[in-house]
């Protein structure tokens, strides 16, 4: 068996944290989201990964490498232009032969791995089995129609008006019979070759295709507290362990984990939270669900439930909430005099002020 990793896309929905970065190396809990999906094809047992890479190709190989970090032996397969998840499949036909495959995009963050899911595909070996999750707006999904006996009946590729809440989420597996089904159909109306097609298309062809509802599942729509949120529940299961430095006058309480290099001065940090490498906290308060990144710095301020990027500084600030906080980026108390917000926003950016 085995993995087809798609990690072309650009993430204009991210803007304006990924409009200079691939969507896929989006950190949770101070990690790419791309790693988790790695780390569970390789807890499932597989090692031949094809990751499909586009505009965005430099950054996703300077960040996985050959693999062998995470026990994989990654092949690249670039892909000139974004024609889609089916396409992806077509241009990886060579690299994946007559093997069983799981597809899985870069983007996509399943609690739980993939392990117990290709256990049981190994021993039933259906044309195709999917997973669906229940959202709150299916329209930005594919979508499952289930018949009475919970068999997939139809897919529909980002509804106007879903026929259910199920969304297809982002981790297939598939037997050969996909490649027939990729060269059979044509592009959608944006220009894709679909894989909610393609499966449709064995559907049609009365081959089986098998549906498991999951929970824990998230992919970034653009959403900030859909992030804050698998942050949330990732911190949760994190491994408390403190390799930077902590001074005598500083309180680290729960899970909390303060990486190599990372200093603590005279602050409170309640976990669970994460300190990034070489990030220097100091007279502050980090409080639950927080993951700060490398090389940030936080003076004299508060700040709870939110994320940081890297190379960030906040000073002087109590307290910061719920808030999602991009790379290089300064936060600072306004001046006093005059009563007036004085703002340098990148483009597509919320803010949201109390005056
Ligand atoms: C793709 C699929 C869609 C699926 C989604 C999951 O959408 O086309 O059926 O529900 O991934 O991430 P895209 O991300 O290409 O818009």
């Amino acid at each position: 068996m085995k993995a087809l990793v798609l990690s072309g896309g650009a993430g204009t929905r991210m803007r304006p944290l990924t409009h200079t970065t691939a969507k896929q190396l989006v950190p949770v809990a101070n990690k790419p989201v791309l790693f988790y999906g790695l780390e569970a094809i390789a807890r499932a047992g597989i090692r031949d990964v094809g990751i499909i890479v586009g505009e965005t190709a430099d950054e996703i190989r300077d960040a996985i490498g050959d693999g062998s970090k995470f026990g994989l032996d990654v092949t690249y397969i670039p892909q000139a232009e974004p024609l889609g998840l089916a396409h992806a499949v077509l241009i990886a036909r060579e690299f994946l032969g007559d093997d069983d495959f799981v597809m899985y995009l870069g983007d996509n963050f399943l609690v739980g791995g993939i392990s117990r899911l290709v256990d049981n595909f190994r021993l039933e070996r259906p044309d195709a089995q999917i997973l669906l999750t229940r959202v709150s707006d299916p329209t930005v999904f594919g979508v499952a129609e289930l018949g009475a006996s919970g068999s997939v009946v139809r897919l529909e590729e980002k509804p106007l008006h879903p026929k259910s809440d199920l969304a297809v989420v982002g981790v297939y597996l598939f037997t050969p019979a996909i490649h027939e089904a990729v060269r059979s159909i044509t592009p959608s109306l944006r220009g894709e070759l679909e894989i909610t097609h393609a499966i449709q298309w064995l559907i049609d062809t009365r081959r089986t295709v098998r549906s498991t509802t999951v929970s824990g599942y998230w992919k970034d729509t653009g959403n900030v507290m859909d992030m804050l949120e698998v942050n949330r529940t990732v911190l949760e299961t994190l491994e408390p362990r403190i390799e930077g430095e902590v001074d005598e006058e500083s309180q680290i309480i729960g899970r909390v984990l303060i990486e190599e290099g990372a200093r603590v001065h005279r602050s409170r940090v309640v976990g669970p939270a994460i300190i990034g490498r070489s990030t220097v906290i100091s007279d502050s308060y980090i409080g639950a669900y927080t993951s700060v990144s490398e090389d940030c710095r936080i003076e004299n301020s508060e700040i709870e439930f939110s994320i940081v990027l890297r190379d960030s500084s906040i000073k002087g600030v109590r307290r910061v909430e719920a808030s999602l906080i991009g790379r290089n980026v300064t936060v600072t108390p306004a001046p006093a005099v005059p009563h007036a917000h004085r703002l340098v926003l990148g483009d597509h950016s919320t803010v949201q002020i109390s005056s």
